[in-house]
């Protein structure tokens, strides 16, 4: 299977969001990655709720949805009905991360979770068997455009043998672009988001397969 890429839309042209989206599905890109930060979880704020809905009206591409809020389990409901297929909660945002799995499940959506750098890898031990997805991120959360943390690689790796067996996807987030994907995908990413790489190329369908080569 090829590696999926998820383009972050924290870096499209919000005036043209319409065009961004056509722009994106013609390029081959698999899925739509939508972050949300509550200027509390982390220093900054991006979409909400409005903005999912009218997305989810205008394409039927795959809305991973990232959730960088604190307490996220006060809005799995909102998220779910809003459009989202896949809800991805931080590990550090909340108290009880089985309680909020099984909310997600009774939407049927797909459950992911996703850690801070400075998080470890054993952290994910206990969720193992409830979730499908883990957002492994390389940046500190909060802004696009930064730079890949290469420390970090180690435990994409680590992971990848963590999960043994289990049907886990392991998404990669923060500071993908040609020159890192390689690297992410050797130790194991099955999904990259790529915000500011992608958004700022003329050929994006050429930068979505120098994404995806081995090297
Ligand atoms: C950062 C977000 C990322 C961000 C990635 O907190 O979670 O999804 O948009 O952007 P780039 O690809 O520019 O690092
Ligand atoms: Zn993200």
């Amino acid at each position: 299977m090829h590696t999926k890429i998820a383009a972050s839309l924290l870096s499209a042209n919000i005036l043209h969001l319409g065009d961004e989206l056509e722009r994106v599905k013609n390029a081959g890109i698999d899925w739509l990655h939508y972050d949300v930060m509550d200027g509390w979880f982390v220093p900054n704020l991006s979409f909400g709720l409005p903005e999912l809905q009218a997305i989810s009206k205008n394409t039927d591409m795959f809305l991973d949805v990232h959730l960088m809020i604190n307490n996220p389990e006060l809005y799995i409901k909102n998220f779910a009905v809003s459009g989202a297929d896949l809800i991805t909660f931080h590990l550090e945002s909340l108290s009880d991360p089985f309680s909020t799995i099984r909310t997600i499940r009774h939407y049927n959506k797909q459950v992911g979770i996703s850690i801070k750098p400075k998080t470890p890898a054993k952290a994910l031990l206990p969720f193992l068997d409830e979730i499908d997805v883990i957002l492994v991120m390389t940046v500190e959360p909060g802004f696009g455009g930064q730079g890949y943390l290469h420390q970090l690689t180690a435990k994409i790796t680590e992971i990848r043998n963590m999960i043994q067996n289990r049907n886990i996807k392991i998404e990669v987030d923060g500071g993908i672009d040609h020159t890192t994907a390689p690297e992410a995908i050797a130790a194991g990413a099955d999904i990259l988001v790529s915000g500011s790489y992608l958004f700022k190329q003329q050929d994006m369908k050429h930068a979505v397969n120098l994404l995806r080569i081995i090297k």
